[in-house]
């Protein structure tokens, strides 16, 4: 399934040289994968379908653009709301509703140049053309119209998987009209459906998408970006981090910057550094592909659970590695869980073969884990989390980074911890170089 989903995002975005920007629509690509599994190529139909009613009715090529990437999106922000029901995922995270994956959505997406279109699509896809639907009750023509296309062709391939008959469709969607849907969309689509075949990645057709001028826009849209793409890389993993698993998001910034700490006692040069912090923020990205039921767990795992969250290091590995300019980045986080005496996973590696930034982000990470509050317990003291990681010396932790790391009074970890939880990703680094001076 894998390589026909890369073959396809890149025949979308041309050019070599957009390659930083096609690897954030690959790496959130794969993270619907991850959440949502069967509904990714639901949203390629989304976003090409979208587009051949877009161009049909004559839309600009940046609207056009705009439905694509908004069909194939939309539900990003859904990371975080897998199949468990509502009540449960209200009992966990008390903050935010279920319909806020079109909020959620919307804010990765705003991090992405040239999507600043996409993000108006993402957040309104489920308002209805009542007035009935979300985040904002927009009612009428409020609604852009490339959000209601999207929204449209969203519901159509969801009913499509219960019925393929066309006359039960044409009669959902034709009830539905004025409702939930534009009228003037519904009869153009059901013109578009009576007598053509929709686009779909199956039968996409070439020529027609060039004959709307795509790869021209797309070039010429993506030519000035400026801007970091490392940072734009951080910012959006981050932010889907976050979609998915509160505490991940807090714990992954600690991490980073208890990394940084030690990293610094050790005395290592600036550019290693910055590779461990990037390494800690995302050590547990790899946790947005798996279950919140897993995540949360209140009793202890059993051995099936076990076997699937041990596979969260390879899986951060694996979405870091879409980011050419983080590849460096991913074994620190593919390492994290091995231990220096060659029981730990994914690999074994003992002592030296685990590269040394994950050895200090091993220790950074059993230290959080420690003093914060999990779903079994509450949060334990400093000096027992020393004490334990003392006691795992040479064991678990490499003796020199367990020096280094015993070496940091904890009220300088506790105000490197309470500075960095609301910082912009891009500030961290810098914020943490100048408690390092003082
Ligand atoms: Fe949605
Ligand atoms: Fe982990
Ligand atoms: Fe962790």
């Amino acid at each position: 399934m894998l390589p026909k989903k890369e073959l396809t995002i890149s025949r979308f975005i041309p050019g070599n040289e957009r390659r930083k920007f096609k690897d954030i629509i690959k790496f959130l690509a794969m993270v619907i994968d991850l959440a949502e599994g069967y509904k990714f190529q639901n949203n390629y139909r989304v976003a090409l379908s979208g587009v051949q009613l877009a161009s049909e009715i004559s839309l600009s090529v940046d609207s056009i653009r705009n439905v694509f990437y908004g069909g194939l999106l939309h539900d990003v922000g859904e990371v975080g709301l897998l199949e468990e029901n509502e009540n449960k995922i209200n009992q966990y995270i008390h903050d935010i509703k279920p319909n806020q994956h079109t909020i959620f959505g919307s804010r990765i997406v705003s991090l992405i140049p040239t999507l600043d279109g996409v993000t108006k699509i993402i957040r309104w896809h489920h308002e209805c053309w009542d007035g009935s639907g979300f985040p904002d009750g927009l009612k009428g023509e409020q609604i852009p119209i490339e959000a209601a296309i999207v929204s449209l062709f969203d519901a159509f391939y969801v009913i499509k998987t219960i019925t393929d008959k066309k006359d039960d469709l044409i009669s959902y969607l034709e009830k539905m009209k004025g409702t939930r849907f534009n009228p003037e969309i519904i009869e153009k689509f059901l013109k578009l459906y009576k007598n053509e075949e929709l686009w779909t990645p199956e039968n996409f057709d070439e020529v027609k998408w060039t004959a709307i001028g795509m790869d021209a826009f797309e070039i010429a849209k993506l030519q000035d970006v400026k801007g970091d793409y490392v940072e734009i890389a951080l910012n959006v993993i981050a932010q889907v981090i976050d979609a998915k698993h509160k505490y991940t998001h807090g714990h992954s910034r600690r991490v980073m910057a208890l990394a940084s700490l030690i990293a610094d006692r050790m005395g290592l040069d600036k550019n290693y550094r910055t590779l461990i912090e990037q390494g800690a923020l995302l050590h547990d990205s790899g946790k947005v592909g798996i279950s919140r039921s897993i995540l949360d767990k209140e009793s202890s795992l059993n051995d099936e659970e076990y076997q699937i969250i041990k596979k969260h290091p390879v899986i951060s590995c694996v979405l870091i590695e879409n980011f050419t300019t983080l590849k460096e980045v991913a074994p620190l986080a593919k390492y994290h869980h091995e231990r220096y005496d060659g029981k730990g996973y994914p690999n074994s590696l003992v002592k030296d073969d685990i590269p040394l930034g994950a050895r200090i982000i091993a220790v950074a990470d059993a230290y959080d884990a420690m003093t914060s509050d999990r779903a079994y317990r509450k949060a334990l003291p400093d000096n027992y989390a020393r004490h334990e990681i003392r006691r795992y010396t040479g064991k678990m932790f490499d003796p020199q980074v367990v020096d280094a790391f015993l070496d940091i009074p904890e009220h300088e970890i506790k105000l490197a911890f309470d500075i960095i939880t609301n910082q912009p990703i891009s500030s961290i680094s810098s914020i943490l170089s100048s408690l390092k001076k003082n």
